[in-house]
């Protein structure tokens, strides 16, 4: 039995995201979690896959010029893809780091730039990437699957 009662065929949405617009900042992954909701997908998977979504979000509204996030829900998973147009990571290794955070003074004082953005994401998904170069946008992808091993 699929974990979400009676769907098998996919569900996106795509939703903008604006550079440093702290209005709006979080909306998207707001819908998207009510979406998962009333699919009625388990709260735990939810959980993760709202962190996934608001971390991403967050970071396009932070640290790039804008982009959008889209999130792909099937009876199996829950992909979300965020990609934005730039300026891109020059070191991901780096940036994927606990505690590590360019963020600016400003942002600091607003409460972001804990540099847990990334490894929450990681941690929250069972498959993760990020594609970016310095100069080019940042790609990113993760899954989260209902259920594991059966
Ligand atoms: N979409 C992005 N575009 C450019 N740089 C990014 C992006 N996402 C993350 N980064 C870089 O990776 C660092 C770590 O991200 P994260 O773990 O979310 O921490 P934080 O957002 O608190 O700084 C950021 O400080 C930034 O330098
Ligand atoms: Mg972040």
């Amino acid at each position: 039995m699929p974990a979400v009662g009676g769907l098998d065929a996919l569900i996106s949405v795509t939703y903008d995201i604006v550079a440093n617009d702290f209005v709006r900042a979080g909306e998207a992954a707001s819908k998207i979690k009510r979406l998962l909701q009333q699919l009625g997908v388990e709260p735990g998977i939810i959980r993760r896959a709202a962190i996934a979504a608001y971390e991403a979000e967050m970071n396009v509204v932070i640290h790039s010029y804008g982009g959008r996030i889209a999130a792909n829900i099937t009876a199996d998973s829950i992909e979300i893809l965020c990609e934005d147009s730039g300026p891109g990571i020059p070191d991901i290794e780096k940036a994927l780091q606990e505690g590590y955070s360019t963020a600016s003074e400003d942002i600091r004082e607003m409460g972001f730039g804990a540099g847990m953005g990334l490894p929450n994401i990681r941690r929250s998904a069972e498959e993760f990437s990020i594609e970016s170069a310095c100069g080019q946008g940042t790609r990113l992808k993760v899954k989260i699957l209902h259920k594991v091993g059966d």
